[in-house]
């Protein structure tokens, strides 16, 4: 199949832009666009055919459910049923944004993409674009991040192309996703709202609205042996992994500079490809491997968004081992630690 990548200018979208997306989606195709968050691999969410295709591109376990995006909330009343009052609230502060809120699906939702759940998880786009799409579209859409199973997620077209050129039908292609890191997913389902997957929006936000909120307990783990079972079915994967073997330091910024340079200073002795994910802070300090800076900590959405480009830029380059600093205490730590975590398979050293 040939992937028609269509370039979109982000100053001056028509509508007649989406007119083919859009008839795409409802012959059953697959079109992977831009969210705020990241590239996602989009299908007519109703569509069961249609979302099979979706597992077939990217190699997803058919247990791992999707989420699906939509542009009104209307559409949250027709895709899940016994609405919590605070699913409204959440979506007054929240929504267009990264939250994606699990609710009891309804009837028109299939099992073929909830995994066999009674649950869906739906989340509303804040991009133009993907808000403009799914109009056009005039279904609900069903997405994953758009990237191959186990991959980075992809936060650029040239990124999807790499992972989905010939699978797909067509990438709308927005330049890059702003945030960089996946939504913030929300059970609403239980109790007390859970949070399955940390995202941009954080805990202490979510709680602002919902007063009282709590951890899945998978998400808190940092151990690789990993005991407790994730509640959000995706999270139990190999995720996000270069083909490197990464390790994350953690401690003062000058042990975890003096631990790296000295780790990949026996890796060169050895003739391996070493990489280094460092701050704007530390670039300058680090004198053996290929140092890449991942953004600013005075900006911390200047590395949320570039995480996952720096992980592939590696495997680009083919480096064979990589340290990374850690990004814990940061307002959004908890959110980049959960995807470096598990690019590492959780081999942290503290010095
Ligand atoms: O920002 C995002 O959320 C992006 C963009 C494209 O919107 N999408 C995304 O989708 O990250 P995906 O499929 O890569 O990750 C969705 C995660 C998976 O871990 C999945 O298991 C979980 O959400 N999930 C989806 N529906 C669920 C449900 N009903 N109950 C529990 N977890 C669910
Ligand atoms: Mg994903």
């Amino acid at each position: 199949m040939r992937t028609v990548v269509q370039q979109l200018d982000r100053k001056n979208l028509k509508e007649e832009d989406f007119f083919v997306a859009g008839e795409l989606i409802r012959k059953g195709k697959l079109v992977a666009f831009p969210t705020e968050t990241v590239y996602g691999l989009g299908a007519d969410a109703c569509n069961p055919q249609a979302s099979k295709q979706i597992y077939l591109a990217k190699g997803r376990p058919c247990d791992n459910p999707l989420i699906v995006h939509i542009a009104d909330i209307f559409s949250l009343e027709k895709l899940t049923k016994e609405i919590p009052e605070v699913a409204y609230r959440l979506a007054e502060h929240f929504w267009p944004g990264p939250l994606t809120m699990i609710l009891k699906k309804s009837d028109i939702v299939p099992y073929e993409i909830t995994g066999g759940l009674e649950t869906v998880g739906i989340r509303m786009p804040s991009d133009p674009i993907a808000s403009m799409f799914i109009k056009a579209s005039k279904r609900y859409i069903a997405a994953p991040s758009a990237n191959s199973s186990g991959r980075p997620s992809t936060t650029r077209a040239e990124h999807v192309i790499e992972d989905l050129d010939g699978k797909i039908d067509m990438i709308l292609d927005g330049g890059a996703s702003t945030i960089g890191l996946e939504s913030t997913i929300l059970d609403l389902t239980g109790e007390i709202p859970t949070i399955l997957r940390p995202g941009f929006i954080t805990a202490k936000q979510l709680k602002q609205v919902t007063k009282i909120i709590q951890y899945d307990k998978a998400v808190l783990n940092r151990n690789k042996k990993l005991t407790v079972v994730a509640k959000a079915p995706g999270m139990k994967y190999k995720h996000y992994a270069p083909k490197a073997d990464l390790t994350i330091y953690e401690g003062s910024s000058k042990a975890v500079i003096d631990a790296i340079n000295r780790e990949a200073k026996q890796q060169e002795l050895q003739k391996r490809k070493v990489g280094i994910l460092a701050t704007d802070e530390t670039i300058s300090e680090y004198l053996y491997g290929i140092v890449k800076s991942v953004g600013t900590r005075e900006n911390e959405i200047t590395i949320t968004s570039s995480l996952f480009e720096r992980l592939r830029e590696f495997d680009t380059i083919g480096v064979e081992v990589i340290y990374a600093e850690s990004f814990d205490g940061m307002k959004h730590g908890q959110a980049v630690m959960n995807r470096l975590l598990k690019a590492a398979g959780y081999q942290i050293i503290k010095v």
